[in-house]
């Protein structure tokens, strides 16, 4: 009788379906532990040691958030500066930056954002990517939008655009009125700043409007 080949043999397929889904199984729950560390959030302690998190904690909003160039790693990652006001603050506890982000963070579901924006990837692209829209210049001193909202700081003019987006069209579509109020637009504002300081290795990389950026103007 003539040789079976191994490539028809049954058992060889059998083996190898147990292996693979064996070692798949292994590097999955590897994954998954090395990725929790790496996701888990900062503390207040952190940024006052100055060590660095991928997402830094809730008070990284009493934190200058930019974003520079490191040739090592070949894409932008998020600088955490010095102490910057945010709504005439920069001394907000652990305690209140968290109740503002939480508030942001249901702010962001209730009125589903996503259905039009991204948001760390997930979403739709209808409107702007909102991970880095914080960082977006727009809305910084050499942008349009202080001007045109009448607000001196970048997080009164968000916070204002956020009420009353289709008073500021300035995109080719509009944002229509959400009815949010003047608290859940700054919860909103805490939760697209400390979304921007959060490594997400350089995603996303169409983000071309920051200076210096790999793909900016
Ligand atoms: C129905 C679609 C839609 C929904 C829902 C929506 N937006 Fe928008 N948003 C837009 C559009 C369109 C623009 C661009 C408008 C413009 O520039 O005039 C925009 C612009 C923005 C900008 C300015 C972006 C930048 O980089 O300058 C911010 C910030 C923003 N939206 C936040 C939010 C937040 C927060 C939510 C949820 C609470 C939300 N949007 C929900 C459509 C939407």
């Amino acid at each position: 009788m003539a040789k079976k080949s191994v490539w028809s043999d049954n058992r060889f397929w059998q083996r190898s379906a147990a292996w693979v889904t064996g070692f798949a199984s292994i590097l999955l729950i590897w994954l998954t532990f090395d990725t929790s560390v790496q996701i888990a959030m900062g503390t207040d302690a952190d940024l006052q040691n100055g060590v660095t998190k991928r997402v830094p904690g809730p008070t990284v909003i009493n934190y200058k958030i930019t974003y520079e160039m490191s040739t090592a790693r070949g894409h932008e990652v998020p600088v955490i500066g010095e102490k910057e006001l945010f709504f005439g603050r920069d001394d907000y506890s652990e305690e209140e930056a968290g109740a503002l982000l939480h508030l942001g963070k249901l702010g962001s579901q209730t009125k589903n954002c996503m259905n039009c924006h991204t948001l760390l990837g997930n979403g739709a692209y209808y409107a702007p990517d909102l991970t880095k829209a914080w960082l977006d210049p727009a809305w910084g001193p050499e942008g349009s939008m202080q001007a045109m909202t009448g607000k001196e700081t970048k997080e009164e003019a968000m916070a204002e655009f956020l009420q009353h987006p289709s008073t500021y069209p300035t995109h080719a579509r509009m944002m229509p009125n959400l009815g949010i109020t003047a608290e859940e637009a700054k919860g909103l504002v805490a939760f697209l700043k400390h979304m921007s300081s959060i490594d997400t290795n350089g995603f996303p990389r169409n983000f071309g409007k920051i200076k210096g950026a790999v793909h900016g103007k």
